[in-house]
C-alpha cells in the first residue's frame, strides 16, 4: 500500500478501504506523509466525495489518532453539545448551565474563534481570572463537583485532525461533507461524552448556506454518532443573521448572562431553551424534548441556571462579579455607532458581514494563536423586520479608535433597508434524530 495508489483509486473515482483509510491517518500523524500527497488526496476526495461507510471509517480513524478523554468516573450521563459555528452564538454559557441545573453533567471542550466565527473559549476568557486551560484530573473533579465545566480542547485530541484541517483551509477543501462531518464527530467521540447534541447552523452566516445541505450534514453526523454507540441528535438552527444582538467576547459575556436572568433577545432565549430541553431529554432528565424544555424554562423562571453559570465561573477562578457589573470585563478603547441612512424596515442582515464587522473590530482572529481584544465587537440594534428611520442607530462597533471605521463600513454594508416589512425566519428550522 503506498499513498499514490490511495491517491490515485480515489481520484478515478474508488471507494477507500478501511486499511486504506488507517494508513492515510496513521501516516499524517506520524509525519510520514507529506503534504503535499495528504492535499492532493483530499482534493481527491473533495470532487469524488466519499460514501457513508469512507465517511464512518475516517471519522473513528481520526478519533484514535489522538487522545481519548475517559469520563467514566464523572456518574451519570454525560452531554455534549456542538455547534457548527457562527455569529454571535454565545448558546454554550448559557445552555451547558441550564442542562448542569437540571442534573446533566455537562463536560465540554470547546475551540476559539477563527476567521468570522467566533469561539467560545475566548468569549469565557473575558471573564477576568477565568481559566480554560484545565487538567484533565481538575476538568473531572470540577464536573464532579459543580456538574459543568467547560476546557480547551487540547492538542492531543483528535490529533489527524489538526493536521487536516490546517491542510483543508489552504488547499480549499473545506467545504465537502465528508471532511466536516468526520473533523466534527471525531473530536466529539474523543471528548468522551455519552451522548451529544448538535446544532446544525443553516445560512450566510454557517458553513451550510441552505436547509438541504444542512440537514444532509445534520444526517450524517446523527447516524455516525449512533454507529459510534452514542445516544445523539441535531437541530438546524438559522444563521441567516447574527444570533442575539451581541457579537464579541465580553459583549456576548454580557448577553448570555442576561438571557439566565431572563432578560435575553428573543432569538436566543428560544434557542437556548430548546437546546437545553434536548440536551436534559438525551441525558435521561425528561421523557420527551419537551418535557425537557419545560425543566429548562423552569431553570431560568426559578434562578438555578444562573446560581449553576456562578458556580461555574468560581469554579474556574473567574470574577463571578460579572453577572452583576459587566465593567468587571473593561472597555472598549472606543465606540463608533452606524446610523440608517434612509427611513424603512431592515430586510436582511447578514450573519456573514456581521461576523467580519467584529473580526475588523479587533474580536476575532484571522491566523491561528493571534491575540484578540475581548471587549472589542458589535451590538447590533436593529434586526430583521425591525422598524427604522433615517439618522436612528442599526449598530455600534466597540474596540480600538483605529479599527472602528472599517468595522462600521462592513456593518453598514450587512443590513438591507427596503420599504417592506420582512418576517423573520424562525431560529428553528428542523430536528433530526429525535
Ligand atoms: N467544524 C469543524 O470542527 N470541522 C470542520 O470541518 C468544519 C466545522
Amino acid at each position: 500500500m503506498n499513498m499514490y495508489e490511495i491517491i490515485q483509486k480515489k481520484r478515478d473515482g474508488g471507494r477507500l478501504s478501511a486499511g486504506e483509510i488507517d494508513y492515510f491517518i496513521s501516516g499524517i500523524v506520524a509525519g510520514s506523509i507529506p503534504d503535499y500527497q495528504a492535499s492532493a488526496l483530499l482534493m481527491a476526495i473533495y470532487f469524488q466525495k466519499m460514501d457513508y461507510e469512507e465517511t464512518l471509517q475516517l471519522t473513528k480513524a481520526m478519533r484514535d489518532s489522538g487522545d481519548i478523554a475517559d469520563l467514566s468516573e464523572i456518574p451519570g450521563i454525560k452531554v455534549d453539545k456542538h455547534s457548527t459555528g457562527g455569529v454571535g452564538d454565545k448558546t454554550t454559557m448559557i445552555i451547558a448551565p441550564m442542562a448542569a441545573a437540571a442534573g446533566i453533567p455537562v463536560a465540554k471542550m470547546s475551540g476559539r474563534a477563527l476567521g468570522f466565527t467566533g469561539g467560545t473559549i475566548d468569549k469565557l476568557e473575558a471573564i477576568p481570572g477565568f481559566r480554560t486551560r484545565l487538567a484533565m484530573s481538575e476538568f473531572k473533579h470540577l464536573v464532579v463537583s459543580h456538574g459543568i465545566a467547560v476546557m480547551g480542547q487540547t492538542a492531543d485530541v483528535a490529533k489527524a485532525d489538526k493536521i487536516i484541517y490546517a491542510l483543508r483551509d489552504v488547499t480549499a477543501t473545506v467545504e465537502n461533507m465528508s471532511l466536516i462531518a468526520s473533523s466534527i464527530m471525531s473530536k466529539k467521540l474523543a471528548s468522551g461524552s455519552d451522548a451529544i447534541l448538535l446544532d446544525v447552523k443553516c445560512g450566510s452566516g454557517a458553513f451550510m448556506k441552505n436547509e438541504e445541505q444542512a440537514e444532509e450534514l445534520a444526517e450524517m453526523l446523527v447516524r455516525i454518532g449512533k454507529d459510534a454507540g452514542r445516544r445523539t441528535a441535531a437541530v438546524i438552527s438559522d444563521m441567516e443573521q447574527p444570533l442575539g444582538n451581541a457579537v464579541g467576547n465580553a459583549l456576548e459575556v454580557s448577553e448570555a448572562i442576561a438571557t439566565l436572568k431572563g432578560e435575553g433577545p428573543k432569538d436566543i432565549t428560544e434557542l437556548s431553551v430548546y437546546l437545553a430541553g434536548m440536551m436534559i431529554w438525551l441525558g435521561g432528565k425528561a421523557d420527551s424534548g419537551e418535557e425537557g424544555i419545560r425543566i429548562a424554562e423552569e431553570s431560568i423562571d426559578s434562578g438555578a441556571a444562573l446560581d449553576k453559570f456562578r458556580q461555574f465561573v468560581e469554579g474556574q477562578g473567574g470574577e463571578a462579579g460579572v453577572i452583576t457589573d459587566a465593567s468587571l470585563m473593561g472597555t472598549a478603547e472606543a465606540s463608533l455607532a452606524v446610523k440608517a441612512e434612509t427611513d424603512g424596515y431592515v430586510t436582511s442582515l447578514s450573519a456573514e458581514k456581521i461576523g467580519m464587522a467584529s473580526l475588523y473590530s479587533g474580536a476575532g482572529r484571522t491566523v491561528k494563536d493571534s491575540p484578540v481584544d475581548l471587549n472589542a465587537g458589535v451590538l447590533l440594534e436593529c434586526k430583521t423586520g425591525d422598524k427604522v428611520s433615517r439618522g436612528s442607530t442599526l449598530a455600534t462597533v466597540f474596540g480600538e479608535k483605529t479599527k472602528l471605521a472599517a468595522a462600521a463600513a462592513e456593518v453598514k454594508k450587512a443590513y438591507r433597508i427596503g420599504r417592506d416589512i420582512t418576517a423573520g425566519r424562525s431560529i428553528i428550522r428542523k430536528t433530526v434524530g429525535f
